[in-house]
């Protein structure tokens, strides 16, 4: 388990590792349009029963990033690196449709182009992810980086250029046909949790910052190719990095309200 739950009791624990669980999966959901709310998401995950009249699809997705979370403390508390069949487990898990089109493969890399219009200033312009073809040569550049930056990573700074940076590129790539958005904010913590921080976890309500910081970098750099260096240096990548840092609060004040706990319990300090 991440270094950041070392010296808490069993029940402080439990209740951390919930706590970031709900928030992380319902702040995720909700960036897409989950209608369930936090409190909904925790009792749909916990007790296993659905929210009357909200849609079937709603109460999936949050069981299925759920599960993912799960995945992807395996891959933190794992050797080795991370390998693409990690990727397509972990997809799996988030993308719950149940009908199965052989165009929009789970499991497995998009087999259609993709993009997304951007509004800039008075325009709205096409901005096309990277090919169906580029994808593999892409995403295997993208899996190198992730796992050089689980071994590079030493400390705060480090952990959070490495979500960033792994985040950035996995949507500006698109790899999926969907749930590309859920995914980047699940992998992209594994170097963070690795490193002994609590994950950074995109606040819902600042989704409108959020789009405009990966709208800004995806314009300047392009639509990418299997030329394409995995991750294009600009000034809008240093800009999401002070955005994703400041998204990182919220799971850093409920770590340390943990520890304020376990230190009143204990009536001593803990590291
Ligand atoms: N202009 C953009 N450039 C790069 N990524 C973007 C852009 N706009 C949105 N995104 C990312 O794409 C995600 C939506 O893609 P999608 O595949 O539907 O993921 P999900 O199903 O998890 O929502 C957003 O959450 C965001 O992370
Ligand atoms: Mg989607």
């Amino acid at each position: 388990m991440p270094n950041f739950l070392n010296g808490l009791d069993t029940d402080i624990r439990a209740a951390i590792i919930a706590q970031l669980r709900n928030l992380w999966t319902h702040g995720s959901t909700a960036l897409e349009g989950n209608s369930l709310t936090l409190g909904e998401t925790a009792f749909v995950i916990e007790e296993g029963l659905t929210v009357s009249g909200k849609p079937l699809k709603d109460h999936e997705e949050v069981v299925g990033h759920a599960r993912g979370i799960d995945m992807v403390y395996d891959m933190v508390n794992r050797m080795g690196d991370i390998t693409e069949s990690d990727l397509f487990n972990l997809h799996q898990a988030v993308q719950t449709s149940v009908i199965y089109d052989v165009y929009k493969p789970i499991g497995h890399w998009k087999k259609e182009p993709n993009g997304t219009y951007i509004i800039d200033g008075d325009k709205q312009v096409f901005f096309e992810y990277a090919k169906p073809d580029d994808v593999l040569c892409l995403m295997n550049k993208w899996l190198d980086l992730l796992n050089t930056l689980i071994r590079s990573c030493h400390g705060r700074d480090d952990a959070l250029t490495a979500y960033a940076s792994l985040h950035m590129a996995f949507v500006w790539i698109h790899p999926f046909f969907d749930g590309n958005g859920r995914m980047a904010r699940l992998v992209a913590n594994v170097p963070v949790l690795k490193s002994g921080f609590p994950p950074i976890m995109i606040p819902k309500q600042d989704r409108r910052d959020y789009l405009l910081c990966l709208s800004r970098y995806s314009l300047n750099v392009g639509s990418p190719d299997s030329q394409s260096t995995v991750l294009p240096m600009n000034e809008y990548l240093i800009q999401f990095r002070e955005f994703c840092n400041k998204s990182w609060k919220e799971s850093l004040d409920l770590v340390d309200e943990a520890k304020r706990i376990q230190r009143e319990r204990k009536g001593l300090s803990v590291v």
